[in-house]
């Protein structure tokens, strides 16, 4: 079997370090559509108090799987499929502008499932140096069954929280921890919360196969932001983000790349869900 080699390209490409100093403001309350690298390499640094973002999973089959029990079929989308290779310097390209946009010590809060969860955790704590604080698993209680029958039912998912910082130099980062107690019914909220997957009314205004609850996403936004912060999702989807940023006070900016899901995410930002 032949070895396979991860080189980490530990700092920015002469290509990346010549974008710096880039200085189109972003402005909040918009959809940029576009690939998110080359939009974020428009914007100055420090632009963003925190990034909440659910990227490509790089879960996709080439062929969805079905069953007859059921009507959910597994991804198969063209933007979520990479090569092992391809998607580690995918996610080593925009972390690393994410890096750049958010302000020292902002939050990075990025989702994943077992797919890509390892690469993201190693590319910010390792390739970019960042601290990387704790992990929340998403237990999803009314997960879809496993069609192949020959593993447990995949029922979680992750949220990777990191201070946009050195280990050394990381601090005063937010976390309304008073609220977050609230929320644990008086007792320290733990890492393991249980939400079910996005109920149907959330789809009524189109849907997308990843998308995820404005419950969970509101959890985060209230605990890992303030009000007025401005939030970059650089892989917006259906809007799941702005929406509850919308909700809690908070300002947004997306980008995301797919005109049919931009569509579905101005629908539900007018209406309000
Ligand atoms: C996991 S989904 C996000 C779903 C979102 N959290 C929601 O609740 O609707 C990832 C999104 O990233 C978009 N995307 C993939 N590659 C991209 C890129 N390079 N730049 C911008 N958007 C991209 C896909 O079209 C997809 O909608």
């Amino acid at each position: 079997m032949s070895e396979r080699r991860v080189r980490p390209r530990l700092r920015p490409s002469a290509e990346e370090r010549a974008d710096a100093g880039a200085a189109e403001t972003a402005r909040p309350g918009t959809i940029y559509p576009g690939d998110c690298v080359e939009v974020m390499r428009t914007w100055p640094d420090a632009s963003f108090d925190a990034c909440i973002t659910d990227p490509p999973y790089n879960m996709s089959r080439r062929k969805g799987l079905k069953w007859a029990f059921s009507s959910h079929v597994t991804m198969d989308e063209q933007w979520d499929r990479f090569s092992n290779d391809d998607y580690f310097e995918f996610t080593r390209r925009w972390l690393l502008e994410v890096c750049r946009v958010v302000r020292a010590n902002g939050n990075i809060l990025v989702f994943g499932s077992f797919h890509n969860i390892y690469v993201i955790g190693f590319v910010l704590e390792h390739v970019l140096g960042r601290r990387v604080l704790q992990q929340i698993t998403w237990f999803k209680p009314n997960a879809q069954p496993n069609i192949t029958g020959r593993l447990p039912t995949e029922s979680t998912e992750y949220i990777i929280w990191a201070c946009n910082n050195t280990p050394e130099h990381a601090g005063k980062w937010t976390f309304d921890y008073a609220r977050s107690k609230e929320i644990g019914g008086g007792k320290q909220l733990r890492n393991l919360w249980q939400i079910p997957c996005t109920p149907r009314s959330e789809r009524r205004l189109g849907s997308h196969p990843s998308q995820k609850p404005v419950q969970l996403l509101e959890r985060i936004v209230r605990l890992w932001t303030k009000p007025e912060d401005v939030i970059l999702d650089c892989f917006l989807g259906t809007g799941t983000t702005a929406a509850a940023a919308t909700q809690l006070g908070r300002r947004w900016v997306g980008i995301e790349r797919d005109a049919g899901y931009i569509e579905i995410a101005r629908k539900r930002l007018g209406a309000g869900a």
